[in-house]
């Protein structure tokens, strides 16, 4: 019995793109800052739990993507959880020129210079684990360092190119 995949003529690429637009994920601004006080972020859904001991996340950033160098040369982020009243802030970050993002949302900064957004559902800090290259991508490991959570759990959720919220939250 052979794969569908196979018996396709064309690239499977499109075919896995469109897998990925049924992928729900949940949205985050990964963070960084380097010594120069100079702050670092992309919107991401490319970030997810990995483990309770230690408490960890990856994430997978864009090698070419503004943060890439900062944040391995910072060697700690922060990733937060954007809730659904946050799509306007999502959009306006994505829609801004790298070093211009934090003019929107209140932003505070840790003792390290690492940039965190109070209002989000959660920030989680993390130090830089191990790395792995696939592809254009980096898969960075987030040991987890200090995490704060807000009352509320609502989401801002993307899935098939748009952004939406969790029935009934
Ligand atoms: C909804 C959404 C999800 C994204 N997820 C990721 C991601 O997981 N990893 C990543 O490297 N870039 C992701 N990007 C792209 C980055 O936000 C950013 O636009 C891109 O890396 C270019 O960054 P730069 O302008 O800072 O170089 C995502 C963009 C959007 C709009």
């Amino acid at each position: 019995m052979s794969h569908p995949a196979l018996t396709q003529d064309h690239p499977i690429l499109d075919d896995f793109r469109q897998a990925m637009r049924r992928v729900a994920s949940g949205v985050a601004l990964v963070t960084t800052g380097d010594v120069e006080g100079n702050r670092f972020g992309i919107a991401m859904t490319a970030f997810m739990s990995l483990s309770f001991d230690p408490p960890s996340l990856v994430i997978a950033v864009n090698r070419t993507a503004s943060i890439h160098k900062p944040l391995l040369a910072n060697g700690a982020f922060c990733v937060n959880v954007l809730s659904d009243s946050q799509e306007a802030l999502c959009q306006d970050f994505v829609s801004r020129a790298s070093h211009d993002r934090f003019g929107a949302g209140e932003w505070l900064a840790d003792e390290r210079g690492i940039p965190y957004l109070p209002g989000a559902l959660s920030n989680i800090f993390c130090a830089v684990g191990s790395r792995q290259s696939s592809g254009s991508h980096d898969v960075i490991v987030g040991l987890a360092s200090r995490v704060a959570n807000r009352d509320e759990i609502s989401p801002l959720l993307f899935v098939d190119g748009r952004y939406g919220a969790m029935a009934g939250s």
